[in-house]
């Protein structure tokens, strides 16, 4: 039986065996004060809109949610948008998880495309990868809304 299996079975209420695995052999020289820290600080505003954003996404995500989501955006009747349009829109949104983003979220998406451009300059599919991968944050109801 592997070790982290049998230190999961005898830590009771974990179901989450990641917890076990972590850090991954790629970070574990990284000091542990350089990861990302989610624990209670109401001194610190931006931690505590971090940390109460997962709260929120960890306690209220289940396979029902999940499920009636699916439901009510996977019809594609809701609005329509140019991928510009929707890159745009970006700049009105704080994305409430991410404590290292206080740039508006289209100049990240650039940023992104152009650090992954410098990288792996011939994947261009990986660029534009880099460019509308946070384009799942957009709000609809800033956009053209379909009737
Ligand atoms: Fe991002």
């Amino acid at each position: 039986m592997a070790v982290w299996f049998q230190a999961l079975q005898t830590k009771l209420g974990v179901i989450d065996p990641s917890e076990l695995l972590r850090p991954e052999p790629s970070f574990a020289a990284k000091p542990v004060g350089q990861f990302r820290d989610y624990t209670i600080d109401p001194n610190d505003p931006i931690k505590e809109r971090v940390r109460l954003t997962y709260e929120k996404m960890h306690t209220n995500q289940t396979v029902d949610f999940v499920n009636k989501r699916k439901e009510h955006w996977l019809k594609f009747d809701k609005f329509e948008s140019t991928i510009m349009e929707a890159l745009l829109k970006l700049n009105d949104l704080v994305d409430e998880s991410d404590p290292d983003v206080d740039v508006p979220n289209i100049v990240h998406a650039f940023q992104t495309a152009e650090r992954i451009r410098a990288e792996y300059p011939d994947l261009d599919w990986f660029h534009l990868t880099g460019l509308i991968h946070d384009l799942g944050k957009v709000r609809p109801d800033t956009l053209r809304m379909l009737e």
